[in-house]
């Protein structure tokens, strides 16, 4: 179905320049249908894992109609899983250990809400926090990391467990933020060509924050092998070689790697990082001069990711 382009376009402006206005936005299940997006985010976990190895799903929004929406849509797509709906923060927990799956509130929350929500999280046995990608946002989730890290291990995007490379004064203009890949329909649907011309969304850039905790087995660390590193954002190409980002477990700098080093990774970057942006480096008086990545070959994680489905739920 088509939805309301006019509806979407008042709701994108309300979130862009009024994201902490505070009131409920939400005015009719029209529009909810129309951004299609309440409850999406433990639909795609219980997608992901497999609906049977959750004994049930609690889904909380501050609007009575986006818990409604969501909950309708969660026991639509999986008819097996009792799905609960959670009037406030304090309701979601279970007695049981619980995944708490958090999606895009951080900047829509008054202090004592975040206060409510953070008190929720240290209730949690795992957390999934994906965020927008924006300074501010992203800034925000890693001080709420640092808040956490001696209570949980952090899972990713780190791969440590310290103190956040980003906090150094000489890091203070980057933010941790990533990006996805579009699926191919958004650059072969006419649909999605129309939605990016009337709302004036490029689909090609999904930057996004995230924070993924566990509970820590006693005795363990950071749960990722020392050596890896994450390119944070997306390397950037000049003339003969890329520069990028690395988060390392020593810290976050910014690494050359030159053509003539290693080839077959430059093609890479060229091509865009594939999933996860995990690598071992080889490096020769700080620069890169080789990279294996997390899932192995190259080429093979490249196809791997281009196999994903055309639609985003
Ligand atoms: C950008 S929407 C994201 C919706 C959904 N979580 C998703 O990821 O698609 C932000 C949501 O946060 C909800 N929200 C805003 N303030 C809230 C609060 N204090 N407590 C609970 N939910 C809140 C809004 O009603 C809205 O549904």
């Amino acid at each position: 179905m088509r939805p309301d382009f006019a509806l979407l376009d008042r709701l994108r402006a309300r979130f862009l320049d009024a994201p902490a206005e505070g009131g409920d936005y939400w005015e009719s299940t029209e529009l909810l249908a129309a951004y299609d997006g309440s409850g999406v985010a433990g639909r795609r976990v219980l997608a992901a894992f497999g609906p049977d190895r959750f004994a049930r799903l609690v889904v909380h929004d501050r609007s009575p109609l986006a818990r409604r929406f969501a909950a309708e849509r969660a026991a639509s797509a999986f008819p097996g899983t009792a799905v609960e709906q959670a009037p406030d923060w304090g309701e979601v927990a279970p007695p049981q250990p619980f995944t708490l799956v958090i999606s895009h509130v951080l900047n829509e929350l008054p202090p004592a809400e975040s206060a409510a929500l953070l008190a929720l999280v240290r209730r949690a046995a795992a957390v999934l926090w994906v965020e927008p990608g924006t300074g501010e946002v992203a800034r925000a989730l890693v001080a709420l990391r640092e808040e956490l890290r001696a209570e949980f291990a952090v899972v990713a995007p780190c791969t440590h467990n310290h103190a956040c490379g980003l906090l150094t004064p000489e890091n203070q203009r980057h933010w941790c933020h990533h990006f996805a890949k579009p699926p191919v329909a958004a650059f072969t649907d006419a649909f999605w060509s129309e939605f990016s011309l009337r709302l004036g969304i490029d689909l090609r850039s999904l930057p996004y924050s995230f924070l993924v905790l566990d509970r820590p087995a006693a005795g363990t660390a950071a749960p990722a092998p020392a050596d890896w590193s994450r390119i944070l954002g997306e390397p950037r190409e000049y003339k003969g070689h890329f520069k990028v980002l690395s988060c390392e477990a020593a810290g976050v700098t910014e690494r050359m790697l030159q053509k003539r080093d290693d080839k077959a990774l430059f093609k890479a970057f060229r091509r865009g990082v594939p999933p996860p942006p995990l690598f071992a480096w080889q490096l020769c008086d700080e620069k890169i001069v080789a990279g294996r990545h997390l899932l192995g070959p190259l080429n093979a994680t490249e196809t791997a990711a281009d196999a994903g489905s055309g639609h985003p739920e």
